[in-house]
């Protein structure tokens, strides 16, 4: 289901209450305000343009921008949603207080939909603390030389034997690598079992992670249905089964059995029980610290692998890139030989850096979703005015308004890996209407709900593709098969899903 279609299904709810309530034309007759911005109610009475949107809302909210300009309101099932396409505006709105714009109730609304708990503005704040603390700095350093470790552990585990070529899913394998690895760095590794049982243990372990590995993503396939509560009888059982099998894993008794838990994760559970959550609690707040802190990155991962195997030139010169600034610091790249003790932000890496950039630029639609508390008033760099009215909503969707703007970003789909990087080699400065862009993409979002993690998962992309780059050739297994489709269900929820899978085969290069 499409995000349009989940807030059409929302909205239909909404209506049946409406009707009980005798309320019935409640909004229907609705007439522009002057300062309010260019409503658009469509030709069907109550719905609007829910049908327009659910079958393509980029393309619908293009036709609607050349219609009414960078500022509009539309009708959609009922829901009066502000659009704000002038990507100028977007760091003031999103520093406006809670009580205009605000954020935590739309959030906490899916926090208790998807992971049965109710959140407050208590458990953002624990979670801004520290993530801020442990997932950025001298302390995210420490914690990228553990998931450089893990995911060397998790990656060469069968590798040692093999020197021929092996085909997998380029979405199967960077995704199931990356939540193994990133498990074990933030949730911990299994205990030292017995010498003898080693090898039994290491092979359950990784049946273990595999099943976990599946379980996760039926689980987040439900997400964009569950986060509305619009799952049919089926998908409810099922996403009940999947959350007992993740309550049951991170039940507190099974989390506190590990070694090497990161602070990330520890001292936010710790300060959980200090604030009154009860164990059942914990346990639901770690499921979402799970699930955000694997959701994204595992297709994010997808992404550039496929984007860099599509172009080789681009492949070649992160290679090289790479290489070199690795022998720069002093390692040396040979098999049983794994990359110890670099410092990811001492590497120079800009073209890996612009790669990763531009693949976010293409496949990373956040929307940005914020409850009118009462009139708020926006300016637009042309220096119009608007008036918000109390009780709509307004979406940011930088995914429109930045990433994929021509004149910021000329022939905008194009996958450009040098995208980011000037001709003297500094970053780029991107520009519209003359005026400089502070933030030219926002994969992350932005204000108070921008992601908190977003240090680490940068992070992890670059180990992940410093990895792949130094110990294997790739190639894919049909060299002309073009980059799958972004699945338009997922519009709005962080990184795009592809249509499908696409094959590739890897061997070590040593
Ligand atoms: C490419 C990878 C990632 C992307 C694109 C991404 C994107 C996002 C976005 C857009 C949001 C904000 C949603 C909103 O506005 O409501 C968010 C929230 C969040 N992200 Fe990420 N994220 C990524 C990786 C990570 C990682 C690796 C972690 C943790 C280790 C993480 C932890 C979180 C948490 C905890 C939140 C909720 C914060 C809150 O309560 O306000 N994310 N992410
Ligand atoms: C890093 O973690 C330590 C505790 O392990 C903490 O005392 C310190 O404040 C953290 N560093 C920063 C910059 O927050
Ligand atoms: C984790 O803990 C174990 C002890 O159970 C230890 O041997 C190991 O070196 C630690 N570190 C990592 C990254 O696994
Ligand atoms: C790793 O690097 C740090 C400084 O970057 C250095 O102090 C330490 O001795 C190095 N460790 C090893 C095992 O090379
Ligand atoms: C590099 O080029 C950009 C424009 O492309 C310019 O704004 C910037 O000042 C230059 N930086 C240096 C160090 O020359």
């Amino acid at each position: 289901m499409s995000f349009w279609e989940i807030l059409l299904w929302t909205s239909l709810a909404s209506l049946l209450t409406t009707l009980l309530g005798g309320l019935y034309a409640m909004g229907t007759f609705r007439v522009r305000k002057t300062r309010e911005p260019p409503l658009d109610k469509g030709f069907i009475p109550w719905l609007g343009y829910a049908i327009n949107f659910k079958k393509d809302p980029v393309q619908f909210l293009q036709r609607m921008r050349k219609k009414h300009g960078d500022v509009f309101t539309v009708l959609v099932g009922g829901n009066y949603l502000h659009f704000v396409m002038d990507p100028h505006t977007y760091r003031h709105i999103v520093k406006e207080p809670k009580n205009k714009l605000d954020f935590y109730m739309f959030a906490s609304v899916i926090v208790f939909n998807a992971f049965g708990f109710h959140s407050s503005e208590c458990h953002h704040k624990i979670v801004q603390t520290f993530s801020n603390k442990y997932l950025s700095g001298q302390n995210l350093s420490t914690l990228n030389q553990v998931m450089m470790a893990n995911l060397q552990k998790v990656l060469f585990h069968r590798q040692e034997q093999k020197r021929s070529w092996q085909q997998d899913g380029v979405l199967h394998f960077s995704y199931r690598n990356m939540f193994q690895a990133a498990y074990l760095t933030l949730f911990g590794t299994e205990p030292e079992g017995g010498v003898e049982k080693k090898d039994a243990v290491k092979e359950n372990e990784l049946t273990h992670y595999g099943e976990m590995f599946e379980a996760f993503q039926r689980f987040d396939r439900f997400f964009p249905q569950m986060a509305f509560s619009l799952l049919d009888p089926l998908g409810k059982r099922e996403t009940q089964r999947l959350k007992n099998i993740f309550w049951d894993i991170l039940s507190l008794e099974k989390v506190y059995q590990k070694d090497n838990i990161s602070s990330w994760v520890l001292e936010q559970d710790k300060r959980m029980a200090e604030v009154g959550m009860t164990e059942k609690v914990r346990t639901r707040f770690l499921f979402l610290l799970l699930w955000a802190s694997q959701a994204n990155t595992g297709p994010a991962t997808f992404w550039i692998l496929v984007h860099l195997l599509k172009h080789p030139e681009a492949m070649e010169a992160v290679r090289e890139e790479v290489d070199e600034a690795l022998r720069e610091a002093g390692q040396e790249v040979k098999p049983g030989c794994p990359i110890g003790n670099v410092t990811l932000s001492a590497l120079k890496t800009p073209f890996l850096e612009s790669a990763i950039e531009e693949t976010l630029r293409l496949k990373t639609s956040p929307f940005l979703f914020r409850s009118v508390m009462q009139d708020t008033d926006i300016k637009t760099s042309d220096g119009r005015e608007y008036t918000l009215r109390k009780g709509d909503h307004l979406l940011l969707f930088p995914f429109l308004a930045l990433h994929m703007d021509p004149e910021i970003y000329p022939d905008p789909h194009v996958f450009q890996y040098d995208r980011f990087i000037s001709p003297n080699g500094t970053k780029k400065e991107f520009y519209k209407d003359g005026i400089k862009l502070k933030h030219s993409t926002m994969p992350f979002g932005a204000g108070p709900s921008m992601c908190p993690g977003r240090f680490f998962a940068m992070s992890e992309m670059k180990i992940f593709v410093i990895l792949m780059l130094t110990y294997f050739d790739m190639e894919l297994v049909k060299k002309e098969e073009e980059i799958p489709a972004i699945d338009a269900r997922r519009y709005g929820f962080g990184t795009a899903h592809p249509s499908h899978d696409i094959q590739f085969r890897y061997r070590l290069r040593f």
